[in-house]
């Protein structure tokens, strides 16, 4: 078996045929984080925490999505492409590209984009900015909803930063799958957790989130990293 079946085979039995749900789009949240539970080093610094086994997996999963987003803070750091580029060499089709969707009130992001230049040479959509009309920010049930009727998304991917993956996690329920690559690599502790308090921020004791249980758990093993994927579940 290739890499690319291998993904195939992992990934399709976890999506519905036809995603069902009218109020919002069938949520897929994912990222990349070490052994001790690092998605990113010190300050921020990014990590390449997948191999190339898991990238492809990533890759994969993505053409399966209507939509990609991520939040700003991921923009200004990683400068991510978000497309589609490791597919299976034998498949003719050109594959499905998402739309990026980028969650971003105070309007800041780069005209210098990665995101940018590959839409303008064809690699990829033009992407989506969500501000917000008054400060604060976007509501993520609001969103989905307007994505989900207006904007034909039916099925999202969520690739992160740290505060859009917290969000996720605490916003109950609107997170269908979780799909999270473990690569073997120890970060320590200035590295920024998946769900932890970022630098010079603290979390107030009453906004602390409420975590969801792990259902329907697998697990696959893609060159050395282990993927998780699991269904959350609040109740
Ligand atoms: N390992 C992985 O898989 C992976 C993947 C992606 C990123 N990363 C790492 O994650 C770090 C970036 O994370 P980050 O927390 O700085 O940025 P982020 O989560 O990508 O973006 C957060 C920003 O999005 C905006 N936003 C708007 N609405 C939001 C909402 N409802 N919830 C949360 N955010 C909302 C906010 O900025 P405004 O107030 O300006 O709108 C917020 O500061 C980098 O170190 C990067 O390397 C790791």
């Amino acid at each position: 078996m290739t890499i690319y079946q291998q993904a195939a085979h992992f990934l399709s039995p976890l999506f519905p045929d036809i995603p069902t749900n009218e109020a919002r789009p069938f949520v897929t949240l994912t990222y990349a984080q070490s052994i001790d539970g690092k998605i990113a080093g010190s300050n921020g610094q990014q990590l390449i925490l997948s191999g190339n086994g898991s990238m492809i997996m990533t890759h994969r999963l993505r053409t399966m999505h209507d939509g990609i987003m991520v939040g700003i803070g991921t923009i200004l750091n990683d400068d991510p492409r978000l497309s589609v580029r490791l597919v299976d060499p034998s498949d003719p089709t050109p594959p499905r590209q998402p739309q990026p969707i980028i969650l971003d009130t105070h309007l800041r992001f780069p005209l210098g984009a990665k995101l940018l230049h590959n839409f303008q040479s064809g690699a990829g959509k033009a992407p989506w900015i969500v501000t917000a009309a008054i400060d604060g920010h976007t509501s993520l049930p609001d969103l989905l909803s307007l994505l989900r009727r207006h904007h034909g998304i039916a099925t999202l991917m969520i690739e992160g930063g740290a505060r859009v993956i917290q969000a996720c996690l605490g916003a109950v329920g609107h997170v269908d799958l979780l799909v999270v690559t473990v690569a073997p690599t120890i970060v320590g502790r200035d590295g920024v957790a998946a769900t932890g308090e970022m630098a010079g921020e603290t979390t107030p004791a009453t906004a602390a989130p409420r975590f969801p249980r792990l259902d329907d758990v697998r697990y696959e093993q893609f060159g050395r990293d282990i993927v998780m994927a699991a269904r959350p579940a609040w109740d």
